[in-house]
C-alpha cells in the first residue's frame, strides 16, 4: 500500500534511497506510518533471530540471505503459518534486502512485517516494519496486538505541505510528523493508530496521554 504521495513534492531526504553496489539499482521507499507497514504485509512477527546465511534459490539460483529464526510471536499472518523458521531477504539494500543485526545480543531480538510468497517462504525487505524489538515504543507495542489491525479500513495520507487539511476526507488520517516536527518518526508513528469510530469517521487514537 502505497500512501498518495506525489514523489516530486517530497523533500528528497525523506526518500529512503540507497545505491550501493550498482548505480542503476536502487531501493527507494516511501515514508510510510508504521500501521500502513503493517497493514499492507501479510505477516508480522516477534522473533530472536539466530544465524545469518547467504543461500541460493534453487528456481533462479539467485543468491539471497536467510536468516534463522525463533519465533516468540505471531501478530498476523497465523491463518497461513504457524512456526516461521527462516526469512528471507534479497542479498544487498539496494535490492531492498534488509540486514538484520545478529551480532549485537541486546538488539537481536525484532519486530518483523512481510510476505509469504505462493511458496510458503517469508520474506522481508527494507521497506517493510522492521525494528529491534526494543527500539519499538510503548505505544507501537500495544498498537501492534490489535489496533493497527482494526484500522486498516482507514487510510493515512501523509501531509508534507501546509493546506493539505482542507482535503482530507472523512476516511483518512491525516500524517503530521514530517511538517510539524521535520521527522517521519515523530509523535504520530510513535504513539497513534487511526482507527475508525462508530460514527465510520478515521480518527487518530493514541494510548498515552
Ligand atoms: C549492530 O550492533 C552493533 C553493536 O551494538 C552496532 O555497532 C552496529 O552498528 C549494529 N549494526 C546495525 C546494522 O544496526
Ligand atoms: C520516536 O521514537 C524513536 C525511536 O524510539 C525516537 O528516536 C524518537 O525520538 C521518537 N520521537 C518522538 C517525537 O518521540
Amino acid at each position: 500500500m502505497i500512501p498518495l504521495l506525489n514523489p516530486l513534492l517530497f523533500p528528497p531526504l525523506l526518500l529512503l534511497t540507497l545505491s550501493i553496489q550498482d548505480p542503476t539499482e536502487a531501493c527507494s521507499c516511501f515514508p510510510t506510518h508504521p500501521q500502513q507497514q503493517i497493514c499492507s504485509s501479510n505477516i508480522v512477527i516477534r522473533a530472536n533471530i539466530k544465524s545469518e546465511k547467504v543461500v541460493e534459490d534453487s528456481s533462479s539460483s539467485l543468491k539471497m540471505i536467510r536468516y534463522e529464526i525463533k519465533q516468540i510471536k505471531i501478530f498476523k499472518g497465523f491463518e497461513k503459518m504457524k512456526d516461521v523458521q527462516y526469512v528471507f531477504t534479497e542479498l544487498t539494500s539496494a535490492k531492498c534486502g534488509i540486514k538484520l543485526n545478529i551480532s549485537d545480543k541486546k538488539n537481536s531480538q525484532y519486530l518483523l512485517s512481510g510476505e509469504i510468497s505462493h511458496d510458503g517462504r517469508v520474506f522481508i525487505y527494507l521497506c517493510n516494519f522492521i525494528k529491534p524489538w526494543n527500539k519499538l515504543t510503548r505505544s507501537q507495542k500495544i498498537n501492534l496486538r490489535k489496533k493497527y489491525e482494526m484500522g486498516c479500513d482507514c487510510k493515512i495520507t501523509a501531509c508534507i505541505e501546509k493546506g493539505c487539511y482542507s482535503t482530507v476526507a472523512s476516511q483518512e488520517c491525516l500524517w503530521t510528523d514530517w511538517l510539524l516536527e521535520s521527522t517521519v518518526y515523530g509523535y504520530q508513528a510513535n504513539n497513534s493508530a487511526c482507527l475508525k469510530y462508530r460514527d465510520g469517521v478515521c480518527k487518530w487514537h493514541n494510548n498515552l496521554p
